[in-house]
């Protein structure tokens, strides 16, 4: 069934695992969501991002997430992933999104306010919690220099002053954590996690978790992080395993042929970080 993020997320603090968010593009990758989280008997997040949208279509993609939450025995929230424009969460609220992120951490800490409270304002109205990002989470191959890194990650007592100001429901933090593939081992910085969470009590986020090794995640979630995102290592399976088919079977033009296996593959890393976050039976 489909739910508000929020119920999902509270309950994942209050009970000390973290629910998985999963990017989805199209019909397989949805499918293959779902199927995971059915087996595993786990609540989860289907999340679409701008350029999902434009790529799949409004009317299509949101659809597809929808009808399989109403079939579907486990919560499910509809997710808006880094939400470009105010413009773009107004048009997810009337597509029955059940939380959206708007995603103004490009902006300076004021205007990012501003902009969030306007969200908030607007979401709340109908009852849509609201993630917002605080720090910048960039991309694994932008900022080499580890001092840039550092100057792009959260300040604990800015996100309580934040999150005071923006009324905002859940929290993205920076905390060395980075979109894509890392390259290099990753390494999270916990003191600041911690220190953020002994200044703000809502729901906070970890984005670009593909890639993080099992202890750095298990960690993160000890330390509050209630919601985590995974796109590229799903993205990864799926390619993969469309290479693999195409490699032993050049021949083949049944994209059923090419794309279920793709499905499987992707379902299995679903089902494995499902268990990884602790959300394992919490349906
Ligand atoms: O918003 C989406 C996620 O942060 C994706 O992160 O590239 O590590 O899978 P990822
Ligand atoms: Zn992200």
């Amino acid at each position: 069934m489909l739910v508000s993020s929020k119920e999902l997320l509270l309950a994942a603090q209050k009970g000390g695992y973290a629910v998985g968010a999963f990017n989805t593009n199209n019909l397989e990758i949805t499918h293959a969501i779902f199927r995971a989280a059915k087996a595993q008997r786990a609540p989860i997040l289907v999340q679409i991002s701008a350029g999902a949208i434009r790529y799949a279509g409004i009317d299509f993609l949101p659809q597809i997430v929808r009808t399989h939450a109403r079939l579907a025995d486990v919560p499910v929230a509809l997710h808006l992933d880094h939400g470009p424009s105010f413009e773009m969460v107004m048009l997810c609220l009337r597509y029955g999104f059940t939380s959206v992120m708007r995603d103004a951490s490009k902006l300076p800490f004021d205007e990012n306010v501003a902009e969030i409270r306007k969200v908030v304002e607007a979401a709340h109205a109908v009852g849509v919690p609201v993630e917002a990002e605080l720090g910048r989470i960039v991309g694994a191959e932008e900022h080499v220099v580890v001092s840039e890194r550092e100057k792009a990650m959260t300040d604990p007592d800015e996100a309580a002053e934040f999150v005071k100001a923006t009324g905002c429901d859940f929290l993205a933090v920076s905390i060395g954590n980075a979109h894509g593939f890392y390259k290099g081992e990753p390494n999270l910085d916990f003191d600041r996690l911690q220190a953020i969470r002994d200044k703000v009590d809502i729901p906070l986020v970890l984005h670009g978790a593909s890639g993080l090794p099992d202890d750095q995640i298990r960690t993160a979630v000890s330390l509050g992080i209630c919601k985590i995102n995974i796109d590229t290592e799903i993205r990864y399976a799926f390619t993969q395993s469309v290479r693999k088919t195409l490699a032993e079977q050049p021949e083949q033009i049944d994209p059923r042929k090419i794309l279920g296996p793709a499905i499987d593959a992707m379902q299995a890393v679903v089902e494995r970080k499902i268990a990884l976050f602790g959300s394992q039976g919490k349906a």
